[in-house]
């Protein structure tokens, strides 16, 4: 047991358990999603104690030196004391190289980051310091790969014509705030039917084979194997035959959430999204399927692709609300359960503790921590 002080409260790390995982076990508020080292929501601050060196192994340089882990990857070997992280340490410096007019009024502006800076073309960004006297939002428009710039648009009526006109002001320093979560305001509509391709899939008979190969691998694979852990095989691959017989025939056979809620809390980057790709091809060759089918196949998920895509979680909406899922709310037990984490049982007219997304309970002594 290793003892954990976090924002004034203090709890014990199992042996083997992360950090994330005794945050959820005994109610601390904390923001996460991939559990796998990816989206780096779960960034903690280590102000005493020595985290193993794994737990911030992926991070950049500037948040390594900040003392920052990943909550989901460390397994702490002795006491540590714990800060959340800070918005100010989440900036990126960066530095201006060039600015393009647009005859209507607005600017590109290329710019390097001085470290890594993943974001979704489209997402919005904060620029201040330097030659923003005030904070200035821009949307992220791409990179040029040949000169290593990252390209940002301004409105006209943001960045007053004079801010930027002298040459001086390239390469000046200015530090970014962001990338902020872009959430698309349409689904993507169910594509048309491909019926030739359903046949070419042998009515589905491929297709369940195909995803039965392919969740072994998803269930084996230390990148997306976290995001399944509440959910079953057979559950999901379930799901994904009727929602993929819907889309190719046409049928009414789906019963579930379209992808855009299904995946609202999973920060999945493109090269996760890519990585799960590269892994349903596999599948699909071990499988015996032709470059064509693979082909009519892939068209479906892409499809999708925007819903799926992000950087930062979106909220879960019902029609015009937004339901909450990221908060512990606690009940009354009517009939007895057992404990999600140490399997002791738990008697009906208990009240117990419960994270809305990932709906574990504990028993009374998991919860104290
Ligand atoms: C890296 C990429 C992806 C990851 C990590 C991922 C992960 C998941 C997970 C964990 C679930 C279970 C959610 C739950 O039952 O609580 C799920 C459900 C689902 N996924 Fe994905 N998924 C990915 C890509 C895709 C793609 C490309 C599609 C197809 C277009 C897709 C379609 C679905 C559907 C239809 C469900 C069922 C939703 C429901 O149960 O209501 N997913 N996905
Ligand atoms: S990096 Fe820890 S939850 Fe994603």
């Amino acid at each position: 047991m290793n003892p954990i002080q976090y924002q004034g409260q203090s709890l014990r790390c199992r042996e083997d358990e992360s950090l994330l995982d005794a945050f959820v076990r005994t109610g601390v508020a904390i923001d996460f999603s991939c559990k796998s080292g990816v989206c780096r929501r779960c960034l903690v601050k280590v102000l005493d104690g020595a985290a193993p060196a794994e737990a911030a192994r992926s991070l950049p340089t500037h948040l390594q030196s900040a003392g920052y882990v990943l909550a989901c990857q460390c397994k702490p070997s002795g006491p540590l004391s714990l800060a959340p992280k800070s918005p100010a340490d989440m900036l990126t410096q960066c530095m201006l190289v060039r600015r393009e007019h647009r005859p209507d009024g607005s600017s590109v502006l290329g710019f390097e980051a001085a470290t890594e800076l993943a974001f979704t073309v489209g997402q919005s960004a904060q620029l201040f310091d330097g030659p923003f006297s005030s904070p200035v939002t821009v949307r992220l428009t791409g990179r040029d790969e040949a000169q290593g710039l990252i390209q940002a648009e301004v409105a006209h009526d943001v960045l007053p014509q004079a801010a930027f006109s002298d040459d001086a002001l390239f390469g000046a320093d200015f530090q970014l705030r962001g990338p902020f979560p872009l959430e698309p305001e349409d689904e993507a509509l169910l594509p048309e039917p491909d019926l030739a391709l359903w046949q070419l899939l042998e009515h589905g008979r491929l297709v369940r084979r195909v995803l039965e190969a392919f969740y072994q691998k998803v269930y084996a694979d230390p990148l997306l194997q976290p995001f399944f852990e509440r959910v079953s095989m057979e559950r999901v691959i379930g799901k994904q035959y009727s929602f993929l017989m819907q889309c190719m025939t046409g049928d009414n056979v789906y019963i579930g959430e379209r992808p855009k809620n299904a995946h609202h809390w999973m920060v999945i980057p493109d090269t996760l999204f890519e990585h799960r790709q590269r892994l349903m091809a596999q599948a699909q060759r071990e499988q015996g399927l032709t470059p064509e089918q693979m082909a009519g196949w892939s068209r479906f998920e892409e499809h999708f692709r925007a819903d799926i895509v992000k950087h930062a979680p979106w909220p879960r909406r019902m029609g015009d609300q937004i339901i909450e899922t990221e908060r512990y709310d606690s009940v009354t037990l009517d009939e007895g359960t057992v404990c999600d984490h140490c399997g002791a049982e738990i008697a009906a007219g208990s009240t117990v503790r419960f994270h809305l997304r990932l709906g574990q309970v504990g028993c009374p002594s998991c919860e104290r921590g």
